[in-house]
């Protein structure tokens, strides 16, 4: 294919390239027209001047924004682009001339953009999100397959709830059952631990979230390592090792969206040499309740409650890099978790909560292992044990400690890209009020 991407100019000096994009902006004076064209690799400047060519100068005047074109010219170098160099323009072929495209430079809200999201994602931030969020996930998937880990897919369909029965998603499924779309695919990782040692699972997950906040999405992608004869510090350790490799890799790989985004990097480039802090629920609790006594926060947390997001923008404030809050009370963690010998209320599960009010992107914890207390606990969690004898199996035979835990794709990937809202780091968002595009 005779076609370069303006990516790759720099290679090009001086000689004459063929690129094939979209209109994303022009403007014309006099002599000149500058169209602005991307390819989805970048955006370059392509100068008519109509002197050399004027059909070819009063075609591209006549130009849409979004126009579908091939531009074939000279590459030069040019100071004053962000990309050092600029096209001559000696060829056009267009391929549709677009007119009335919805979105345009100026300011639109965000209902109208949500609503045009399918196109939306053209613009020059979307693209650059959703560049970071590529990178997330090949990270991840490089980080988990370079350190032994074997990916083993759960499913969707699944028989009962993982995370809690007030999230759960109900589908038909033939003859008058019930399937419920999967929140987790972590009880199915346990089965696959014990088969592999370590594996992971990496797909989308469903939660009936009621709650419209900046975080939560009903559809999401979640990574869950799972490993075999581990505990609560392995996953601190790991769940540190991945964010810090994820970090340095979008900040290596994706610097110039990085820079499209304004994002202040420095936070980034530090939590690459820290030691994530790692307290207790306690001491968490104790923070916050100073916090409150200093005026810095509205309401008196109680121990034994859960963090919303301003408990959660507190703790994380009060450190450079992200912090493991550990020793939940169990009573408002999810029915597996193993609890502590010497405190039974307390379960043994870490979250990690990211700096500048990010919130929770890593959830996770040790595993119960007794039969006996795992069937007391269906009882009270209110969950059909004949739909967690194969989960009570894995306790059967060859039960061992095991561990592990789900980062959120696109919570780790807005605390990257420094944006406001979940909704904009996946391509189409499904939230409580979003089901379109
Ligand atoms: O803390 P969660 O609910 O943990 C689990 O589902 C465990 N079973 C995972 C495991 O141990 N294998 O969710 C894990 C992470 C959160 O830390 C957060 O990053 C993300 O998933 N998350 C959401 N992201 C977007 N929208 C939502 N509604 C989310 N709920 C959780
Ligand atoms: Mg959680």
């Amino acid at each position: 294919m005779n076609q370069t991407y303006i990516n790759e100019l720099k290679d090009h000096i001086g000689r004459e390239v063929t690129l094939k994009g979209w209109l994303y902006n022009s403007r014309s004076s006099g002599k000149l027209v500058f169209l602005q064209l991307r390819d989805g690799t970048g955006i370059v400047q392509c100068v008519v001047f109509k002197g050399n060519n004027e059909e070819l100068f009063e075609n591209a005047k006549s130009l849409g924004q979004e126009s579908s074109i091939i531009v074939t010219g000279t590459v030069k170098t040019d100071d004053r682009s962000s990309i050092g160099v600029e096209l001559d323009v000696t060829g056009l072929e267009v391929l549709q001339n677009a007119s009335e495209y919805p979105i345009t430079p100026k300011e639109h809200g965000t209902e109208f953009l949500m609503d045009n999201r399918h196109l939306w994602i053209r613009s020059k931030k979307q693209n650059a999100v959703l560049k970071v969020r590529h990178t997330v996930v090949k990270a991840t998937r490089d980080f988990f397959d370079d350190n032994g880990f074997i990916l083993a897919d759960t499913p969707i369909f699944t028989p009962a709830a993982c995370e809690g029965t007030t999230t759960l998603f109900e589908v038909d499924y033939f003859d008058d059952d019930k399937a419920y779309l999967t929140q987790s695919g972590q009880l199915y990782n346990e089965a696959t631990a014990a088969s592999f040692g370590r594996s992971y699972c990496f797909g989308p997950v469903f939660r009936a979230e009621k709650s419209k906040t900046r975080r939560h999405l009903t559809e999401f992608w979640m990574v869950e390592p799972e490993m075999a004869y581990a505990q609560l510090p392995d996953v601190m350790d790991l769940g540190e090792k991945l964010i810090k490799f994820i970090t340095e890799r979008v900040l290596n790989d994706r610097k110039e969206d990085l820079a499209v985004l304004e994002r202040d990097v420095s936070i980034l480039q530090a939590i690459t040499a820290a030691k994530f802090p790692r307290i207790h629920y306690d001491e968490a609790v104790k923070l916050l309740q100073k916090g409150f006594a200093k005026g810095e926060m509205d309401n008196n947390f109680e121990w034994g409650g859960d963090f919303g997001a301003p408990d959660e923008t507190y703790i994380s404030k009060q450190f450079d890099a992200p912090v493991f809050v550990h020793h939940f009370p169990a009573i408002i963690k999810a029915f597996y978790f193993e609890r502590d010998a010497e405190r039974p209320e307390l379960a043994l599960g870490a979250d990690l909560l990211a700096p500048e009010g990010y919130g929770e992107i890593i959830g996770g914890g040790e595993r119960a292992t007794s039969i006996e207390f795992l069937e007391k606990q269906l009882i009270e969690h209110n969950l059909p044990k004949e739909s967690f004898e194969w989960y009570l199996d894995l306790r059967r035979y060859g039960s061992v400690p095991h561990a592990g835990f789900g980062m959120g794709v696109e919570r780790a990937t807005a605390w990257m890209c420094g944006i406001e809202h979940v909704r904009e780091t996946i391509p189409f968002p499904r939230m409580l009020n979003r089901l379109k595009p």
